[in-house]
């Protein structure tokens, strides 16, 4: 009888309202810790993004984007209408060995892709001449910047492990590679992808207050103001000044203070290549979602007490990272009255006949992972609203998780609803999570305009 084995996951996995709230207090602090002198786990990083911008950014741009699966070029257009865009973009597969080789093979990969992009769409023209071209790259890991146009990489994230980059500035090393393929382009901004989302949002829509990522990973952006980050007090800045600041939040709770970890969570951060990082991403972010599941059903079948998947040969299922969160996403959109997609899926990829308990089981399994990882999204939301005392906005997001895992979104706004006590007297929502403008192109693109029109104001 499978139900017993339910309830247990049930009991591990679920985050009831008193935990959210805990979580969110405890994620409040750190926020704040990491804006500080002495700094905390979550880095806060200030990204010399300074305000939002107007609507009368105009231009030509290049917006070149690497995120955890895709890399993207776009060349978008700022036309003289407020809020409006144009976008002309390829995408690229980011192979798979690229993700643990070194810093120049990366670099001449993405540098090799700008000069594809470049030939193709600017016809006749020699690609020696586009000097003058600005180029937005949005580089989606932690980076300490001291300047817009430049960042030393902290750590890599995601599940990358390419050597010789942590530690440096990435910004001349790409642009050493696109030197090398006679693309004599200069870097005018380094955009995370979350500060990326927030810019975009904003431009569209002025109740933007945070960006979002809820994908291969997970983060946030917001606005400060200079006033309330003691760690700028040095600079001498505006204290009225507004800057954005990537919060780098996958890294909360690295001292396991709060957030319930399960051995499975345990597992999957001591077999990564950064142990003891990114504890609350870990959780949460499309990378680990199949992993966590897979884990789970691993263990069971290796519990003599479990009776799941007897006599099956499980050796495909025992492959690590062999389901992404998109296996649980479609497992999540199979009605619930025989479950025969999960069925097919189960049949297909892992060559595991299911019974009809069984397919209970993943099913509800996978709900589980999917509630948990909206609930605990939801807490970095909430700390950011509270700690900025946000009564109501709206948060851009992005990500194949907001996007396309069944329910996530409506998960993420119930969890707000407990953690802000909105009763049936609220008609809406106050806070809401919505989807983004394309940040990572258009975003990058107005963060390169914003840039050029201080560099030419002097400022
Ligand atoms: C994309 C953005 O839409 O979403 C990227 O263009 C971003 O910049 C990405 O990194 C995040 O989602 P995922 O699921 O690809 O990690
Ligand atoms: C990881 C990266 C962060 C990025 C997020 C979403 O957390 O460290 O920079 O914003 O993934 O892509």
């Amino acid at each position: 009888d499978l139900m017993k084995h339910i309830h247990e996951l049930e009991k591990m996995f679920t985050i009831d309202t008193p935990k959210l709230h805990e979580i969110v207090s405890v994620f409040q602090e750190e926020l704040i810790k990491g804006l500080s002198v002495a700094g905390g786990t979550i880095p806060m990083n200030p990204t010399w993004v300074i305000g939002y911008p107007t609507g009368d950014e105009t231009g030509t741009y290049l917006a070149l984007d690497m995120g955890g699966t895709n890399l993207r070029v776009c060349e978008v257009e700022l036309p003289e209408e407020k809020g409006q865009y144009e976008i002309c973009q390829s995408k690229y597969r980011l192979p798979e060995e690229i993700k643990s080789g070194t810093g120049e093979q990366l670099f001449d990969y993405i540098a090799e892709c700008v000069k594809q992009f470049l030939v193709a769409n600017h016809d006749g023209q020699d690609v020696k001449d586009l000097k003058e071209l600005h180029l937005g790259f949005t580089f989606s890991y932690p980076c300490e910047q001291n300047a817009i146009d430049h960042g030393i990489l902290q750590r890599w994230t995601k599940g990358f492990d390419i050597e010789g980059v942590e530690g440096h500035d990435v910004v001349p090393m790409f642009e050493a590679a696109l030197e090398r393929k006679g693309v004599p382009i200069k870097i005018t901004a380094l955009v995370n992808d979350t500060t990326g989302t927030l810019i975009a949002s904003a431009y569209t829509d002025n109740t933007t207050r945070i960006g979002c990522i809820f994908g291969t990973g997970c983060n946030a952006a917001y606005m400060e103001t200079v006033g309330s980050i003691p760690k700028l007090a040095h600079m001498n800045l505006d204290p009225k000044l507004d800057i954005a600041i990537n919060c780098e939040w996958g890294a909360f709770d690295n001292e396991h203070r709060v957030l319930p970890r399960t051995v499975y969570d345990k597992h999957i951060d001591e077999h990564s290549p950064r142990p003891g990082q990114q504890t609350f991403e870990k959780m949460v972010a499309g990378l680990y979602l199949g992993e966590i599941f897979r884990l789970v059903l691993v263990d069971l079948h290796s519990n003599p007490d479990v009776k799941i998947f007897e006599k099956q040969d499980i050796s495909a299922l025992q492959t690590e990272y062999s389901l992404d969160s998109s296996f649980l996403a479609e497992i999540e959109s199979d009605p619930w009255e025989n479950l025969m997609e999960t069925h097919a899926l189960f049949e297909k990829k892992l060559k595991i006949e299911t019974t009809e308990p069984e397919r209970k089981l993943i099913r509800r399994l996978s709900e589980l992972i999917g509630t948990r990882a909206a609930r605990l999204s939801a807490c970095g939301v909430a700390a950011i609203c509270k700690m900025k005392n946000i009564e109501s906005c709206h948060v851009g997001a992005d990500g194949s998780v907001f996007n396309k895992y069944p329910n996530f979104q409506e998960r993420g706004a119930k969890a707000l609803r407990e953690i802000f006590g909105w009763g049936r007297a609220v008609r809406k929502d106050p806070i809401q999570i919505v989807p983004s403008e394309d940040g990572s192109g258009v975003g990058a693109a107005l963060i390169a305009a914003l840039t050029m029109k201080r560099i030419r104001g002097g400022i």
